[in-house]
């Protein structure tokens, strides 16, 4: 398909869209633009509901039109990408508007944890820390200022889309893009993903949800069957999804590359339609990952609504299918009626895009805020830290840019630095935020200085003639290549060795993307997880280490002891170099290549360790505080939704935050690991204060996917309600029967 419009009557109409300003002779200041014949057309009456405004504009539609709607027009470096340079916004791709109708283009941006690509495109975006430490934070609220401030700074840039929201599990965590999703529990990985979704759309920006589905990996990710059988898909991966989906009412879903059980994921029938239309009313339309289209008539039945970036299947391919009859009418309106109502829905047409200028301090408190509730304090042997910047004298700072920056995750999610330089594809960027200056201007009396840790000998020494020495060490992860191992690169590990044998007060600041093996863990007197820490990552971890923030993180994946301990899928017939990303299939009948069975199944992440009985390094939902917490009072109300309650206090002598957390083990016959987390709430605490809690517990949360039965059941019996401050230590117990 051609781009219907000249080229001259386009840009004009997409000037009006976006309100970009177009300096015109014929245009004084004073002059208003004449109102466009579309301003009140019906569809663009405000009380009807997005399905009917669509069905409005889509009786106005020529056969061209509607298949536009249905892909692509390439991207800066990808096919059509002249088409790109002209129409598109420098994002990762856009579809056509009909701006004779007022159908604004779709401007797609990746931004997982900000937007991508400024700096090529000559603007700038906010950092935040990786979603995953930001799920460290537990905080529905903090996701929602996660999602606003990505979806004000799309606008701002003049994107009305995004393609953030990754929603994968941790099922394996050397997944390279671990940092880009929240976790390995589905059900606060699917709450605290929908509340960034929820905020990210209320900016009148389409929301998406991906990859979709059981995207666990990046080795072969093009080519790879991902095998999970039915019931353990609905209750782990797919959960996750429909609780985001459910929370944050996505306009769009990705579907992902892999294939699931023999199906390409974007032509994929049970998970496009038997679940997502059909058992969870999802209205909005599915966009292909990038390249991950490979058939039209199976594509289209199963219900992928759009191809991208290009048109390889859903273009003049699909416009013949329609006139050779061979997918009718009513289907190539659904896939339309979709899109056009999620313009609606997510306020595309009523509130165009305007460019303005990005509020970079408003950006740089948020992002500081979210890294101060994500930072998570794992090791605090004889209360070192917080640190006394009064009685310090000196502080070694060792590590790989320590004095200049901190670590950012790559791939399709990287968000450019300031200073206007161009990450080439899977760089190593560092953030212009200090620790050595962070650090430098919490104790302006002590002597602080730094070491790169490139000579272990020489950082060593450092350390020994300093009263503290702090390591900042980085975990490298990105789209497109999976993790060798868990264990730090680059003779870190030695490093930090080194460094505690010399001075025990040693405090570890990791920089990862994903868990970590810590050989050197006995050795070291403190260590905090900042993850990927966004703009602001060294004043926030400066302010942890000092005191000044309080930490209340909780690990939202398991920390293995080693990767020996990991389950092990069974992989059949890899590809020779199945490490990374493959070309992409253009082909109707392209198959994935090998599989990966997922034969763990419902055991992921914490459920797994539980069920083995595998002693981990750090537990699911473990974090430390510079105060402490107990647990008292345990009450289990059954009913519709079963109320958990229990009183909590502060014991210490500081203010605190508590995460508590509610596990429950369901009936024996379930056959369900020993537990799952069923609630937390986040508690705020003075020192001595005490709180009663209540936690509502969702049935669905309590219940098992039967596959028979095609739904979720709840089982009648005996169901044990678990509460504390992580996985493994829950003080509180209770038993009680449901029926
Ligand atoms: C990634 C997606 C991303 C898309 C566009 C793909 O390679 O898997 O997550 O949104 O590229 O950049």
């Amino acid at each position: 398909m051609k781009i219907s419009l000249p080229w001259r009557q386009s840009l004009t109409a997409l000037a009006i869209l976006t309100s970009i300003s177009v300096a015109s002779p014929a245009q004084s200041p004073r002059h208003k633009p004449a109102e466009p014949a579309w301003a009140h057309a019906a569809w663009m009456n405000k009380s009807l509901s997005p399905d009917e405004r669509a069905d409005l504009v889509m009786k106005q539609l020529t056969l061209d039109q509607k298949i536009d709607l249905l892909h692509g027009q390439g991207m800066p470096g990808w096919g059509k990408a002249k088409a790109n340079a002209y129409l598109g916004n420098g994002g990762a791709g856009f579809v056509l508007g009909i701006p004779e109708l007022g159908i604004p283009f779709i401007q797609m941006s990746d931004a997982a944890y900000g937007v991508r690509s400024s700096a090529m495109n000559g603007r700038y975006s906010t950092a935040l820390p990786s979603n995953l430490g930001a799920a460290a934070s537990w905080d529905t609220e903090s996701a929602c200022e996660y999602g606003a401030l990505i979806g004000r700074e799309l606008r701002a840039q003049g994107y009305n889309m995004t393609l953030g929201g990754g929603v994968n599990i941790t099922r394996e965590p050397r997944n390279g893009r671990t940092f880009e999703y929240q976790g390995e529990d589905p059900i606060l990985a699917g709450t605290l993903v929908g509340n960034r979704i929820k905020c990210e759309q209320a900016q009148h920006v389409i929301g998406d949800i991906k990859h979709f589905a059981v995207n666990d990996q990046e080795s072969g990710r093009n080519e790879v069957d991902s095998i999970i059988d039915k019931r353990s898909l609905r209750e782990t991966d797919l959960l996750a999804f429909e609780i985001g989906i459910s929370v944050g009412d996505p306009a769009a879903v990705m579907c992902s590359y892999n294939a699931i059980n023999g199906d390409y994921a974007c032509e994929n029938h049970y998970t496009l339609t038997d679940v997502l239309r059909n058992d969870w009313h999802f209205k909005g339309f599915v966009l292909s990952d990038w390249g991950g289209t490979h058939s039209v008539l199976k594509a289209s039945k199963a219900g992928l609504d759009n191809e991208q970036p290009e048109e390889n299947f859903y273009g003049d391919t699909y416009k013949k299918a329609v006139q050779d009859g061979k997918i009718s009418e009513a289907e190539l309106n659904e896939h339309v009626h979709r899109i056009l109502r999620s313009e609606f829905a997510a306020g595309l047409v009523d509130d165009p895009i305007r460019k303005s200028v990005v509020d970079v301090e408003a950006g740089f408190e948020t992002a500081q805020r979210i890294e101060e509730h994500s930072i998570v304090l794992l090791k605090n042997s004889s209360n070192l830290l917080p640190l006394d910047k009064d009685s310090i004298k000196s502080i070694a700072i060792i590590g790989d840019h320590a004095d200049m920056g901190m670590i950012s995750g790559g791939g399709s999610a990287q968000v450019d630095p300031p200073g206007g330089y161009n990450p080439v594809w899977l760089s190593h960027v560092w953030f212009p935020t200090s620790p050595l200056k962070s650090i430098i201007a919490k104790a302006p009396t002590a002597k602080v200085l730094f070491d790169s840790g490139a000579d272990t000998a020489s950082a060593a020494a450092l350390a020994k003639q300093s009263d503290v020495a702090i390591v900042f060490v980085n975990q490298w992860t990105s789209e497109g290549e999976d993790l060798k191992s868990l264990s730090l690169p680059n003779n870190q590990d030695a490093l930090i060795s080194a460094v505690a044998a010399a001075n025990p007060k040693t405090v570890v600041v990791l920089e990862t993307g994903t868990a970590v093996t810590m050989p050197w863990l006995d050795q070291v007197g403190a260590v905090t997880e900042a993850w990927y820490s966004g703009s602001k990552g060294a004043q926030a971890v400066a302010n942890v280490l000092f005191g000044d923030v309080n930490p209340s993180a909780k690990l939202p994946m398991t920390f293995p002891r080693s990767e020996a301990d990991l389950p092990h899928p069974t992989v059949v017939q890899p590809p020779p170099g199945a490490q990374g990303p493959s070309p992409v299939m253009h082909n109707e009948d392209a198959k994935a290549t090998f599989s990966v069975t997922y034969s763990e199944g419902l055991k992921v992440g914490y459920k797994w360790y539980d069920a083995e009985k595998k002693p981990v390094l750090f537990p699911f939902g473990f974090g430390l505080s510079y105060t402490t917490f107990t647990y008292s009072d345990l009450q289990v109300t059954p009913g519709s939704s079963t109320s958990v309650s229990f009183k909590i206090t502060n014991s210490g002598s500081r203010a605190g935050t508590e995460i508590a957390e509610v596990y429950a083990a369901l009936p024996a016959v379930t056959n369900e690991p020993p537990k799952r987390l069923v609630g937390w709430s986040k508690v705020k605490l003075a020192p001595g204060e005490s709180k009663t809690v209540s936690v509502a517990i969702d049935p669905k949360y309590l219940s098992v996917f039967d596959v028979a039965a095609d739904q979720w059941k709840l089982t009648p019996g005996g169901y044990t309600f678990m509460v504390g401050g992580s996985s493994q230590d829950l003080p509180l117990t209770k038993a009680i029967s449901i029926n």
